[in-house]
Protein backbone atom coordinates (compact mmCIF):
# COMPACT_ATOMS: atom_id res chain seq x y z
CA UNK A 1 0.00 0.00 0.00
CA UNK A 2 2.74 2.36 0.54
CA UNK A 3 6.24 2.91 -1.05
CA UNK A 4 9.29 5.54 0.48
CA UNK A 5 8.75 7.51 3.97
CA UNK A 6 8.16 11.53 2.78
CA UNK A 7 8.32 12.83 6.01
CA UNK A 8 8.75 11.98 9.76
CA UNK A 9 7.24 14.25 11.97
CA UNK A 10 6.85 13.95 15.94
CA UNK A 11 3.53 11.81 15.95
CA UNK A 12 3.20 10.69 12.20
CA UNK A 13 5.19 9.44 9.48
CA UNK A 14 3.92 10.11 6.27
CA UNK A 15 4.50 7.96 3.06
CA UNK A 16 3.81 7.78 -0.57
CA UNK A 17 0.72 6.01 -1.70
CA UNK A 18 1.72 2.53 -3.87
CA UNK A 19 1.12 3.79 -7.43
CA UNK A 20 -1.12 6.52 -6.85
CA UNK A 21 0.38 9.65 -6.69
CA UNK A 22 -2.34 12.07 -5.34
CA UNK A 23 -2.70 9.94 -2.32
CA UNK A 24 -0.86 9.26 1.01
CA UNK A 25 -0.84 7.04 3.91
CA UNK A 26 -0.37 8.64 7.17
CA UNK A 27 1.30 6.26 10.07
CA UNK A 28 0.46 7.26 13.57
CA UNK A 29 3.25 6.65 16.26
CA UNK A 30 3.13 5.67 19.89
CA UNK A 31 5.54 8.53 20.23
CA UNK A 32 4.31 11.56 22.91
CA UNK A 33 6.06 14.64 23.15
CA UNK A 34 5.38 18.38 24.63
CA UNK A 35 6.65 21.73 25.40
CA UNK A 36 8.26 21.31 21.35
CA UNK A 37 9.61 18.47 22.04
CA UNK A 38 11.92 19.22 25.41
CA UNK A 39 9.50 15.91 26.71
CA UNK A 40 9.51 12.68 25.38
CA UNK A 41 7.83 9.26 25.52
CA UNK A 42 6.34 5.90 23.93
CA UNK A 43 3.13 4.69 24.94
CA UNK A 44 2.50 1.65 23.26
CA UNK A 45 -1.18 1.56 21.78
CA UNK A 46 -1.29 5.88 21.09
CA UNK A 47 -0.83 5.35 17.47
CA UNK A 48 -3.65 3.12 17.21
CA UNK A 49 -5.61 5.32 19.52
CA UNK A 50 -5.35 8.34 17.79
CA UNK A 51 -5.64 6.74 14.56
CA UNK A 52 -9.28 5.57 15.28
CA UNK A 53 -10.16 8.65 16.75
CA UNK A 54 -9.15 10.89 14.12
CA UNK A 55 -10.57 8.54 11.57
CA UNK A 56 -13.68 8.83 13.35
CA UNK A 57 -13.98 12.61 13.49
CA UNK A 58 -12.72 13.17 10.21
CA UNK A 59 -15.59 10.73 8.80
CA UNK A 60 -17.90 12.63 11.00
CA UNK A 61 -16.56 16.08 9.63
CA UNK A 62 -17.14 15.38 5.94
CA UNK A 63 -20.70 13.53 6.71
CA UNK A 64 -21.81 17.19 7.74
CA UNK A 65 -19.92 18.58 4.86
CA UNK A 66 -16.09 19.61 5.75
CA UNK A 67 -13.61 19.15 3.21
CA UNK A 68 -10.98 17.56 4.35
CA UNK A 69 -8.11 15.65 3.28
CA UNK A 70 -9.03 11.69 4.84
CA UNK A 71 -10.01 9.21 2.50
CA UNK A 72 -10.23 6.47 4.69
CA UNK A 73 -8.34 4.25 7.69
CA UNK A 74 -6.29 1.18 6.49
CA UNK A 75 -5.44 -0.33 9.47
CA UNK A 76 -4.71 -0.42 12.84
CA UNK A 77 -2.12 2.80 12.63
CA UNK A 78 -2.60 3.76 9.32
CA UNK A 79 -4.91 6.25 7.47
CA UNK A 80 -5.45 6.82 3.49
CA UNK A 81 -5.70 11.13 2.53
CA UNK A 82 -5.20 12.76 -0.19
CA UNK A 83 -1.88 14.83 -0.83
CA UNK A 84 -1.95 18.70 -0.10
CA UNK A 85 0.19 20.81 -0.03
CA UNK A 86 0.70 21.79 3.82
CA UNK A 87 0.03 25.59 4.95
CA UNK A 88 2.58 26.45 7.78
CA UNK A 89 -0.16 27.58 9.96
CA UNK A 90 -1.35 26.14 13.28
CA UNK A 91 -4.91 27.73 13.53
CA UNK A 92 -6.04 27.16 17.21
CA UNK A 93 -9.36 27.59 18.39
CA UNK A 94 -10.39 28.51 22.03
CA UNK A 95 -13.36 27.94 23.78
CA UNK A 96 -12.00 28.30 26.92
CA UNK A 97 -8.74 29.62 28.48
CA UNK A 98 -6.37 26.96 29.19
CA UNK A 99 -2.45 26.26 28.48
CA UNK A 100 -0.68 29.18 26.30
CA UNK A 101 -3.64 31.86 26.42
CA UNK A 102 -3.66 31.51 30.07
CA UNK A 103 0.00 31.87 30.66
CA UNK A 104 0.41 34.60 27.74
CA UNK A 105 -2.55 37.02 28.95
CA UNK A 106 -2.80 36.05 32.59
CA UNK A 107 -6.48 34.87 32.29
CA UNK A 108 -7.92 32.23 34.58
CA UNK A 109 -8.23 28.55 33.47
CA UNK A 110 -11.85 27.52 32.32
CA UNK A 111 -12.25 31.55 31.53
CA UNK A 112 -15.38 31.04 29.01
CA UNK A 113 -14.73 33.13 25.39
CA UNK A 114 -18.06 34.11 23.83
CA UNK A 115 -17.26 34.17 20.72
CA UNK A 116 -14.44 31.95 20.53
CA UNK A 117 -10.49 33.08 20.03
CA UNK A 118 -9.15 32.07 16.48
CA UNK A 119 -5.49 32.07 16.69
CA UNK A 120 -2.33 31.84 14.04
CA UNK A 121 0.92 29.93 14.94
CA UNK A 122 3.82 30.05 12.55
CA UNK A 123 5.06 26.13 12.21
CA UNK A 124 8.48 26.44 12.83
CA UNK A 125 10.43 23.90 15.19
CA UNK A 126 13.40 26.09 15.23
CA UNK A 127 11.56 29.19 16.28
CA UNK A 128 9.30 26.81 18.71
CA UNK A 129 6.05 27.78 16.66
CA UNK A 130 5.66 31.22 17.43
CA UNK A 131 1.96 33.12 17.82
CA UNK A 132 1.72 35.64 15.07
CA UNK A 133 -0.90 37.91 13.13
CA UNK A 134 -2.58 37.87 10.39
CA UNK A 135 -0.19 40.53 8.81
CA UNK A 136 2.80 38.22 9.36
CA UNK A 137 0.85 34.92 8.73
CA UNK A 138 0.53 37.01 5.08
CA UNK A 139 4.16 37.80 5.12
CA UNK A 140 5.71 34.27 5.91
CA UNK A 141 2.83 31.90 4.02
CA UNK A 142 1.79 32.25 0.19
CA UNK A 143 -1.95 32.62 1.72
CA UNK A 144 -4.02 35.39 0.46
CA UNK A 145 -6.28 37.27 2.06
CA UNK A 146 -8.99 35.51 1.49
CA UNK A 147 -7.49 32.27 2.27
CA UNK A 148 -6.63 33.20 5.83
CA UNK A 149 -10.17 34.27 6.34
CA UNK A 150 -11.50 31.07 4.53
CA UNK A 151 -9.35 29.60 7.15
CA UNK A 152 -10.91 31.18 10.03
CA UNK A 153 -14.27 30.68 8.68
CA UNK A 154 -13.91 26.72 8.12
CA UNK A 155 -11.88 26.43 11.73
CA UNK A 156 -14.80 27.92 13.40
CA UNK A 157 -17.48 25.22 11.54
CA UNK A 158 -15.17 23.26 12.27
CA UNK A 159 -15.11 24.41 16.12
CA UNK A 160 -19.63 24.03 16.15
CA UNK A 161 -19.25 20.90 14.50
CA UNK A 162 -17.07 19.37 16.77
CA UNK A 163 -18.28 21.11 20.33
CA UNK A 164 -22.08 19.58 19.29
CA UNK A 165 -19.94 16.05 18.92
CA UNK A 166 -18.40 16.10 22.21
CA UNK A 167 -21.10 17.76 23.80
CA UNK A 168 -23.61 14.63 23.05
CA UNK A 169 -20.73 12.35 25.30
CA UNK A 170 -20.36 14.68 27.94
CA UNK A 171 -16.87 16.43 27.09
CA UNK A 172 -16.34 19.98 26.76
CA UNK A 173 -14.09 21.20 23.84
CA UNK A 174 -11.93 23.53 25.37
CA UNK A 175 -9.21 24.09 22.35
CA UNK A 176 -7.90 22.35 19.92
CA UNK A 177 -5.41 22.95 16.64
CA UNK A 178 -5.75 22.51 13.20
CA UNK A 179 -3.92 22.80 9.92
CA UNK A 180 -5.12 23.05 6.63
CA UNK A 181 -3.22 22.34 3.20
CA UNK A 182 -4.15 23.35 -0.58
CA UNK A 183 -5.34 19.93 -2.50
CA UNK A 184 -5.31 19.22 -6.07
CA UNK A 185 -7.95 21.59 -7.04
CA UNK A 186 -6.16 24.32 -5.01
CA UNK A 187 -8.88 24.44 -2.45
CA UNK A 188 -8.07 24.83 1.39
CA UNK A 189 -9.08 21.65 2.57
CA UNK A 190 -8.86 20.42 6.54
CA UNK A 191 -5.62 18.42 6.72
CA UNK A 192 -3.35 16.47 9.56
CA UNK A 193 -5.61 15.08 12.57
CA UNK A 194 -7.89 15.49 15.07
CA UNK A 195 -6.93 13.75 18.69
CA UNK A 196 -6.91 14.24 22.15
CA UNK A 197 -2.89 15.27 21.06
CA UNK A 198 -4.28 18.41 19.71
CA UNK A 199 -7.63 19.11 21.88
CA UNK A 200 -8.49 19.88 24.93
CA UNK A 201 -10.96 17.70 26.33
CA UNK A 202 -12.11 17.93 29.85
CA UNK A 203 -15.20 15.27 31.06
CA UNK A 204 -18.46 18.09 31.70
CA UNK A 205 -18.77 16.74 35.27
CA UNK A 206 -15.85 16.11 36.39
CA UNK A 207 -13.38 18.68 34.60
CA UNK A 208 -10.86 15.82 34.24
CA UNK A 209 -8.72 16.22 31.41
CA UNK A 210 -9.19 13.71 28.78
CA UNK A 211 -6.26 14.83 26.17
CA UNK A 212 -2.16 15.18 25.86
CA UNK A 213 -1.98 17.60 28.83
CA UNK A 214 -2.14 14.60 31.38
CA UNK A 215 1.04 13.50 29.87
CA UNK A 216 2.25 17.52 29.58
CA UNK A 217 1.31 17.81 33.09
CA UNK A 218 2.53 14.22 34.35
CA UNK A 219 -1.20 14.11 36.46
CA UNK A 220 -2.69 10.91 34.51
CA UNK A 221 -2.38 7.83 32.71
CA UNK A 222 -2.60 8.79 28.79
CA UNK A 223 -3.60 5.83 27.47
CA UNK A 224 -6.34 4.94 29.14
CA UNK A 225 -7.66 9.09 29.13
CA UNK A 226 -7.37 8.33 25.43
CA UNK A 227 -9.36 5.03 25.28
CA UNK A 228 -12.20 6.60 27.02
CA UNK A 229 -12.33 9.20 24.42
CA UNK A 230 -12.68 6.47 22.02
CA UNK A 231 -15.10 4.77 24.18
CA UNK A 232 -17.50 8.08 24.14
CA UNK A 233 -17.10 8.38 20.45
CA UNK A 234 -17.94 4.82 19.36
CA UNK A 235 -20.80 5.13 21.09
CA UNK A 236 -22.33 8.02 18.74
CA UNK A 237 -20.06 7.94 15.50
P1 LIG B 1 -1.68 25.85 23.56
O1 LIG B 1 -2.54 26.33 24.69
O2 LIG B 1 -0.43 25.17 24.02
O3 LIG B 1 -1.40 26.93 22.55
O4 LIG B 1 -2.54 24.74 22.79
C1 LIG B 1 -3.79 25.05 22.22
C2 LIG B 1 -4.36 23.78 21.60
O5 LIG B 1 -3.61 23.42 20.45
C3 LIG B 1 -4.33 22.57 22.51
O6 LIG B 1 -5.54 21.84 22.34
C4 LIG B 1 -3.17 21.75 22.05
C5 LIG B 1 -3.05 22.11 20.60
N1 LIG B 1 -1.67 22.16 20.12
C6 LIG B 1 -1.23 21.24 19.19
O7 LIG B 1 -1.97 20.35 18.77
N2 LIG B 1 0.06 21.31 18.76
C7 LIG B 1 0.93 22.26 19.17
O8 LIG B 1 2.09 22.28 18.73
C8 LIG B 1 0.46 23.23 20.14
C9 LIG B 1 1.38 24.30 20.66
C10 LIG B 1 -0.84 23.13 20.58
Amino acid sequence: MKTGLLYEGKAKKVYQACGEPGKLVLSYKDDATAMNGEKKATFVGKGRLNNEISSRIFTYLRAKGAETHFIKRLNETEQLVYRTEMIPLEVVVRNMAAGNIAKRLGIEDATAFDPPIVEFYYKNDELGDPFINDEHALFLTNVTPAELQEMKNKALKMNDLLRELFSKVEVILVDFKLEFGRNAEAQIVLSDEISPDTCRLWDKTTQDKLDKDVFRQGTGDLLKVYEDILKRLERII
